[in-house]
């Protein structure tokens, strides 16, 4: 079940308990007793379905929040602009399950040091708001850069921000779709949920001898060839592979 799909069941799940709990006498009279119970039991199922852990918190304040909210006399039309922009910034997020950050300035500098030293192409897959091939155009102009995105507030972000970049190509488009031949380095960073499919087609795409380059997340079952500790706040961890020939052993 998709972890979206999860969070509908423990809501429904949630209210049948507290109905079913009211219904029988055993809970007191009184809203927020309701409310409380069904925030208990949509964490429990939850709990129950395996989701991951940082949905309890969400699930209990879920429902408390949306009555408190309607306290507020807001007029509707307030939550659909929240709505729609959190749906411009973060798009398909609930699917890909790769929400929106940005590599910091020291990453974009170790990952300038992973570039081979002739002129070379590189491409982001989920490219944000194109900030890190900013700073990448900045320090390699020598080099040319493609940035894939497919949410639409980070790529409008990114093709202001990278306007009259001739060196770099901006597109918006899903990561999977786009091919990945062409490029000295492939750049990542993404989540733990897509990096097995990433490396499928890395190693269905990619030229021998060119970088697959993951900031922070690894790849089940494969040791990464090279690791560059970055000097940040947050010990950022650039795992790198070399992409074997076509017909070696993974
Ligand atoms: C963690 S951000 C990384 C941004 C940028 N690469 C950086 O390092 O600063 C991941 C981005 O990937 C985008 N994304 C997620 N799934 C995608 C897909 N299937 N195709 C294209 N972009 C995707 C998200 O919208 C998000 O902007």
């Amino acid at each position: 079940m998709s972890p979206a799909l999860k969070a509908l069941v423990a809501q429904i799940a949630g209210w049948i308990a507290a109905f079913a709990l009211a219904r029988s006498g055993v809970l007191p009279a009184g809203p927020w007793t309701l409310v409380a119970t069904q925030a208990l039991g949509a964490a429990a199922a939850a709990a129950a379905l395996r989701s991951a852990h940082w949905w309890l918190p969400i699930h209990l304040a879920f429902t408390p929040l949306a009555i408190a909210a309607r306290t507020l006399n807001l007029a509707p039309g307030w939550y659909l602009a929240a709505f729609c922009i959190l749906l411009f910034i973060y798009w398909t997020s609930f699917r890909t399950q790769v929400p929106l950050y940005l590599s910091n300035r020291p990453t974009a500098d170790a990952l300038a040091g992973l570039l081979p030293e002739r002129p070379a192409s590189m491409l982001d897959i989920g490219a944000g708001t194109g900030s890190l091939l900013r700073r990448l155009a900045a320090l390699r102009p020598d080099c040319r850069f493609r940035g894939v995105e497919l949410a639409p507030g980070p790529w409008l972000a990114g093709r202001l921000l990278l306007a009259g970049r001739t060196q770099v190509e901006w597109r918006r488009a899903d990561l999977f779709s786009e091919p990945w031949a062409d490029y000295d380095l492939v750049y990542a960073f993404l989540s733990p949920v897509p990096m097995a499919a990433v490396w499928q087609k890395a190693v269905a795409e990619m030229r021998a001898g060119s970088l697959l380059v993951s900031n922070t997340f690894g790849i089940p079952g494969h040791e990464p060839d090279l690791v560059v500790e970055v000097a940040d706040r947050r010990a950022t961890r650039l795992l790198a592979w070399r992409i074997p020939p076509r017909h070696a052993p993974k």
